[in-house]
């Protein structure tokens, strides 16, 4: 199935089994804003348990905090977000579409790597066994030119960034004849810097209202608190403050469903270090967040590290993690080495001293701070497209079926086990019923008694149940249960004495924090 096919089906199949809905649907939604349903909104809390618990739970040196969404004006000044926090749009006189100038050669990009990608895929093919990747790029006429074309534009494209020239961006899109894919035409506007940051007022108008913004970033009430917990919890240096919280983007281009969300959450941890020894630290929080994200166990082969070559205004050194989406390798988590630049910069602004008064040094300084920061909703949808299988199952009478199946981690999957009485009589839903009120103290469980056991199953499996147990005439006998795997459809029978014991085990988080 073609990948543009399969995120299509993906997006419908959140949907149809409650896992994201579009915000205000019956008004016509929102764009860019989406709302979590009843399987998704315990996929997103599992997911953030896991982020919590790997940063606050298994490190004693890293503490968390919930700050507020509104904060000072002047942080956002001192932060540079005022000034800086900017993406470059450009619009197509003949569709009126707005788009970003960088997204567009970003994407032109990719085609051209695409086309390479092609001539080593139907070489592979023509040579067989035989073939040589490596020797094949290094030769080949067509290879060779399309690689020239990425080297030459990416050079070109990293240093109108670095310069913020926007004219020279408008004339790589010009030279590049890149058109717009609604229109197909290059009747383009000139490029302009558009702000990010939502604003509002504080305050009714007669005291005089306050501009304030919604926060673009949450790691800004982490820098503001850094005294404050430092003092307060006796934090040495090294130490982190871990944050989850909403953050909000007026994004021009807002595409692909809950990738880019104009109101989204973050999970951001700074990570407060001594002066000079923020490249190791860098390397050791990049090494233990690609460990997080392949701990999953949705192969190794689709994550990459991807080094940023505009660097933030705040940053040193910069990489992303990317995931393989079905619309092709992006990113999900960023991390940053942000230097000294935040608390400094505070410290300025605010006239208040952001230093810390290190005592084996015996001298006072301001730290360097490496930031992990990941979208809670770029991760949901990572997991959500990893998990998505479609599969073709033989019937006994020859013909075909197809089960539609979230293959979630256990410890992440919404229901974790659903207990269905075979048939809805002889004392069977009562057994059922009583299971359900038992483990529900120690897992999240569902009833489920309505249609055959068969497309109860085929239910469970859309909405990622690992774990299945059917209660039939055989359980008032001798008390056992048919538990049925996701996964496998196997099927085995297990005593219902042993029951919360099995799925316990299967189901804690412990098991993946302890790979960590
Ligand atoms: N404090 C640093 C910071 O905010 P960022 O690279 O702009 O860095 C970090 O954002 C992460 O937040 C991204 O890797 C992504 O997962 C998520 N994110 C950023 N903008 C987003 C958006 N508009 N919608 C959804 N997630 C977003």
């Amino acid at each position: 199935m073609a990948q543009e096919d399969l995120f299509k089906k993906l997006v419908a199949h959140c949907k149809e089994y409650g896992y994201v809905f579009p915000s205000s649907e019956i008004y016509d939604g929102l764009s860019a804003v989406y709302d979590y349903g009843q399987y998704g909104v315990e996929l997103k809390n599992n997911i953030k348990k896991y982020w919590w618990d790997s940063m606050v739970l298994l490190n004693d040196n890293i503490v968390g905090i919930d700050s507020a969404i509104f904060m000072h004006p002047t942080i956002w000044k001192a932060s540079g977000h005022v000034d800086a926090f900017n993406d470059p749009l450009i619009d197509n006189k003949d569709s009126k579409k707005r788009y970003r100038a960088d997204v567009l050669i970003e994407e032109h990009l990719a085609k051209i790597e695409d086309k390479i990608t092609k001539e080593v895929e139907k070489a592979r093919e023509r040579f067989g066994t035989a073939f040589d990747e490596k020797k094949f790029r290094e030769t080949n006429p067509r290879v060779l030119a399309n690689q020239v074309k990425i080297d030459e534009l990416n050079a070109r494209f990293s240093k109108a960034l670095n310069d913020s020239n926007l004219v020279e961006l408008k004339q790589i899109i010009i030279d590049n004849e890149i058109v717009d894919p609604v229109s197909g035409t290059r009747n383009w506007t000139d490029v302009r810097q558009f702000n990010l940051m939502f604003s509002t007022e504080m305050g009714s108008t007669a005291e005089g209202a306050n501009k304030i913004y919604l926060r673009p970033e949450t790691a800004q009430g982490i820098f503001v608190n850094f005294l404050n917990v430092q003092k307060t919890g006796r934090m040495k240096i090294p130490f982190g403050i871990a944050q989850i919280g909403k953050a909000f983007r007026n994004e021009i281009v807002a595409r692909q469903f809950i990738f880019r969300m104009r109101e989204f959450e973050q999970m951001e941890m700074q990570f407060f270090v001594q002066p000079g020894s923020d490249p190791e630290w860098f390397k050791i929080w990049k090494e233990k967040r690609m460990k997080w994200h392949q701990a999953l166990g949705f192969g190794s082969e689709n994550y990459r590290f991807h080094d940023h070559i505009k660097l933030a205004h705040y940053a040193n050194a910069a990489t992303d993690i990317e995931f393989k989406f079905p619309f092709g390798f992006k990113e999900v988590e960023g991390i940053h080495s942000r230097t000294d630049y935040d608390l400094k910069q505070h410290q300025q602004y605010s006239g208040k001293k952001m230093q810390y008064f290190d005592p084996e040094k015996g001298e006072s300084y301001v730290p360097f701070v490496i930031e992990t920061s990941i979208g809670v909703d770029r991760m949901f949808l990572q997991v959500i497209s990893a998990a998505y299988f479609e599969e073709i199952l033989k019937k006994e009478d020859g013909t075909t079926d197809t089960r539609v199946v979230l293959r979630l981690p256990s410890f992440l999957a919404p229901v974790k086990l659903a207990v269905m009485p075979l048939v809805k009589k002889d004392g069977l839903p009562e057994i059922a019923e009583k299971i359900v009120h038992d483990l529900k103290f120690d897992f999240n469980c569902q009833y489920d008694e309505k249609d055959s056991i068969g497309r109860r199953y085929r239910r469970q499996d859309a909405i990622g149940t690992p774990y299945c147990i059917t209660i039939d005439h055989q359980t008032l006998d001798d008390q056992s249960v048919t538990i049925r795997y996701r996964d496998s459809m196997k099927q085995e029978r297990v005593q219902l004495s042993q029951l919360k014991d099995i799925i316990s085990e299967k189901v804690n988080i412990r098991t993946i924090l302890k790979l960590l």
